[in-house]
């Protein structure tokens, strides 16, 4: 569920019509809905609690958003405010989780490639866990930790070797991806960490793709982890805590839909039966996507004599990458829909680039130049994956509250853009 809505023939974000803000911010730009992020939160949150899937202590289980889905710090602070953790992937996320009011000790570090200055920075902060993906990794945290005196706290993420949905960029736990080490390497690694004076091993993680829409490959990876944790504790080991990583599916309109949150708590409840465990996890999507969209404007409509039909839109490829990254559908509303029989379009960005293509032949009502558009389904991996490609600025980003709305990021000046760069001293003179 969403709250992006028509009212009397407009889209609408919550009480705030999309059109204004095209107006007064300009094109292209990404708008969220606090109410629909603030829903997603709770609706995953209440039905783990449900189901009585618990984080430490008894209370409610760690919901560790995942930063890379939408970085926004106005965002990260409407979770944060409902008790949202982060789960981060580099010192810039945990900078950002901590600017937004995110306590450390709902930090969690992922990533397979951690540099020795962000563990430090990581451990110095005080972040609840570093999940570690390699043997080497687990090295260099070990060291890191020593060097300033402390234990780090570590999970080790696992790579369950399941396939699991979306698109193959994307999918994670498969033995021959990046992600993660075996069950058996996973044990082996637990033990050495238990003896490492630099390291305090609290549990497991694993994350194993992201659009997942069946649940069956998630039951499977959850149900060895279970079996995991307990060989770990039948070792002695006293394994405290299980993140189940992130991977929910959102609603893209052309995929299968993604199953309810209750689904989900109920399959990990069935799944981890008498499992007494500290849960947490890393949702990034289903909380994120479709809590935003993208507005772009029709600059023309270039219809050839031959035949087809070209929306040039004043968006492109460096502000939404994802379909022609990763072929990926956005279902496209126009703002104020116009009457009369669909038509057939290619909707194109102006990058002089072939894969600025945002969708071929697209049955959408009429459309004119100066019409809005809105993408759908475009809150999570949408800003934060925007370049200035082509020297375009920035992408902005405005966040909606009732009839309230805030620019959360401007779009820089040009002025901004050119004075980042600096020439080579031998080029001023
Ligand atoms: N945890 C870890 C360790 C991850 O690598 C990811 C996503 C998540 C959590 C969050 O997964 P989610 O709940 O959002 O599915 N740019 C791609 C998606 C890449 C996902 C990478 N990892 C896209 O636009 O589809």
């Amino acid at each position: 569920m969403n709250h992006f809505e028509l009212r009397g023939g407009e889209l609408f974000c919550e009480g705030v019509p999309l059109a204004r803000l095209a107006g007064e911010v300009g094109t292209p730009l990404y708008v969220y809905s606090t109410a629909t992020l603030e829903r997603h939160y709770t609706v995953l949150r209440d039905a783990l609690m449900a189901e009585g899937i618990r984080g430490e202590h008894g209370g409610e289980p760690l919901i560790a958003f995942a930063v890379k889905a939408n970085s926004n710090l106005a965002v990260l602070k409407t979770l944060a405010r409902l008790g949202s953790g982060a789960d981060t992937v580099s010192e810039g996320e945990i900078r950002r989780a901590l600017a937004a009011g995110i306590p450390a000790e709902k930090i969690v570090f992922s990533g397979v490639g951690k540099t020795e200055g962000e563990i430090a920075f990581a451990l110095k902060s005080g972040v609840s866990e570093v999940n570690v993906e390699s043997e080497p990794e687990l090295e260099l945290v070990s060291k890191v930790a020593r060097s300033l005196g402390t234990r780090a706290v570590i999970a080790i993420r696992v790579n369950p070797d399941v396939s699991a949905g979306g698109h193959e960029k994307i999918s994670t736990g498969k033995a021959d991806n990046k992600f993660g080490v075996s069950f058996s390497e996973a044990e082996r690694l637990y033990a050495k960490a238990a003896n490492d004076a630099g390291l305090r091993p609290v549990g497991v993680t694993c994350h194993i793709g992201s659009q997942i829409t069946d649940l069956a490959p998630m039951a499977a990876a959850f149900a060895k982890m279970r079996g995991l944790v307990e060989r770990l504790r039948a070792e002695g080991h006293p394994v405290e805590r299980l993140d189940l990583g992130g991977g929910l599916g959102a609603p893209y309109f052309n995929t299968p839909e993604p199953p309810p949150p209750a689904d989900y708590a109920r399959m990990i409840a069935q799944t981890m039966a008498g499992l007494d465990i500290a849960y947490s996890f890393e949702p990034g999507r289903m909380i994120a996507a479709n809590a935003g969209v993208l507005v772009a404007r029709v600059l023309h409509i270039h219809a050839r004599p031959e035949g087809r039909k070209f929306a040039v839109l004043d968006a492109a490829m460096n502000d939404l990458i994802r379909p022609a990254m990763y072929e990926a559908y956005h279902e496209i509303v126009p703002v104020k829909p116009r009457p009369g029989a669909p038509e057939v379009y290619d909707v194109v960005g102006p990058i002089c680039e072939t894969g600025d293509t945002f969708t071929r032949e697209r049955a959408l009502p009429p459309l004119q130049a100066g019409d809005l558009v809105a993408f759908l389904t475009a809150g999570a991996y949408g800003a934060v994956m925007s370049s200035e490609y082509n020297s375009r600025r920035l992408v902005p980003e405005v966040l909606a509250k009732g009839e309230d709305w805030a620019v959360v990021r401007p779009r820089p000046t040009y002025e901004d853009m050119l004075a980042r760069e600096a020439p080579a001293p031998w080029l001023s003179v």
